[in-house]
């Protein structure tokens, strides 16, 4: 066989005789590449990528499970030799990620073959895996932004559309209510008809700012967060105390509007479940995060129980966050317990890493 076209396995192996005989069952099939000592194998490494690595797991300078776990860490597919038939070190191995394992006394030609294959097979496996998931987080961070964006939408044409037009019927109606003064059942239908639109028009900005809060993009968080402690006293009857140091914009618009969703749902959370009226809204901008907290002196949970639930008894809400978050690199810290009110706090990066970014940017 031509010896470009070969593959090129590493064999780490201190023993003269066990490397020789390793060597003459491969060296037809593939170009067999020999070093003694573990030091030699990571030199080895950073020079030339071999295909797969037969690694003998005592070796005399460097521990063979160590060697074995920088290997991995580097996606080279390992197979772990070992002296006697130990099940615990090959147990071991097989945890740190050795994708086979031959026990040296019992090695020919056929096991070698059948074990170099099957790591080759399996570590392709592990990196389209690897790759899907990858591609998986992407996505789901844009799916994620492209709601927001999808949520600015909505609320611009409610805004600058139908409010406005709800409003001109509003003003036309009004105006025929004065001209028809004379015909009273006219005028008191029109006077309905204009109670009607003016409730219409409410309805329609309330959901305008929920959907996406125009503070946030003039002023920021800090803004938003004192709009909806307002609305939050008006609507639902929950005082709300907003502790905001300076105010901050978010890292992105879309990201801001997500935060501001995220606190509306632990708001609505203080509602539905803490039996108390008041709630706190603290956020504090440290050198690398953005921190936004909100708390309440209610009855508290136990946060165990939460986390064994899963989604399966309802409650989707702190899941889907916490999901959520951690698709741009950010974090849910839930701090709770029967009595003790609730403390939930929301991190999220300054600067989003840029392998968390979605996939247009825009
Ligand atoms: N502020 C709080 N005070 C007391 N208990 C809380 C509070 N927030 C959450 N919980 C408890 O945690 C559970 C899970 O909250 P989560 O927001 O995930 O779900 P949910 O509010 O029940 O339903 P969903 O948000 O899907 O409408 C709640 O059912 C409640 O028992
Ligand atoms: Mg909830």
């Amino acid at each position: 066989m031509n010896l470009d076209s070969m593959l090129d396995l590493l064999l780490v192996e201190d023993d003269d005789i066990d490397r020789e005989h390793v060597r003459r069952l491969l060296q037809t099939d593939y170009q067999v590449n020999e070093v003694a000592t573990g030091k030699a194998a990571l030199d080895f490494v950073t020079q030339k990528r071999p295909a797969c690595v037969l690694l003998d797991y005592r070796l005399p300078d460097i521990g063979g499970m160590d060697l074995l776990s920088q290997l991995v860490e580097q996606s080279i597919p390992v197979i772990i030799l070992t002296g006697e038939e130990s099940a615990e070190v090959i147990v071991e191995a097989m945890q740190r990620g050795a994708l086979h394992y031959l026990v040296k006394g019992n090695i020919s030609y056929v096991s070698l073959l059948h074990a170099i294959n099957s790591a080759l097979e399996k570590n392709n496996l592990k990196q389209n895996i690897e790759i899907k998931n990858k591609q998986l987080a992407a996505l789901a961070s844009e799916l994620t932004l492209a709601e927001q964006r999808e949520r600015r939408r909505i609320s611009q044409i409610l805004h600058d559309h139908v409010q406005q037009i709800l409003y001109g019927i509003q003003m036309r109606v009004h105006i025929m209510g004065l001209d028809g003064s004379e015909q009273p059942k006219l005028a008191m239908h029109l006077a309905e008809v204009e109670k009607l639109l003016g409730q219409a028009t409410h309805v329609i900005r309330t959901l305008t700012v929920e959907l996406s809060p125009p503070l946030l993009q003039s002023e920021g968080l800090g803004a938003a967060f004192q709009w909806l402690a307002k609305h939050m006293a008006e609507t639902q009857n929950l005082q709300v105390y907003c502790e905001i140091e300076g105010d901050y914009q978010a890292p992105s618009v879309d990201l801001g509007v997500f935060i501001f969703q995220i606190v509306r749902e632990l708001l609505f959370n203080v509602v539905k479940h803490a039996g108390v009226r008041q709630a706190w809204i603290q956020l504090v901008a440290k050198e690398d995060t953005l921190e936004v907290t909100v708390s309440d002196h209610g009855m508290g949970f136990d946060v165990t129980r939460l986390a064994k639930r899963g989604d399966s008894r309802g409650g989707f809400g702190l899941y889907s966050i916490s999901e959520r978050l951690a698709l741009f690199g950010g974090r849910l810290e839930i701090d709770s317990a029967p009595g003790l009110g609730t403390r939930v706090k929301i991190v999220v990066l300054r600067q989003i890493p840029i392998h968390l970014l979605p996939l247009d940017g825009n």
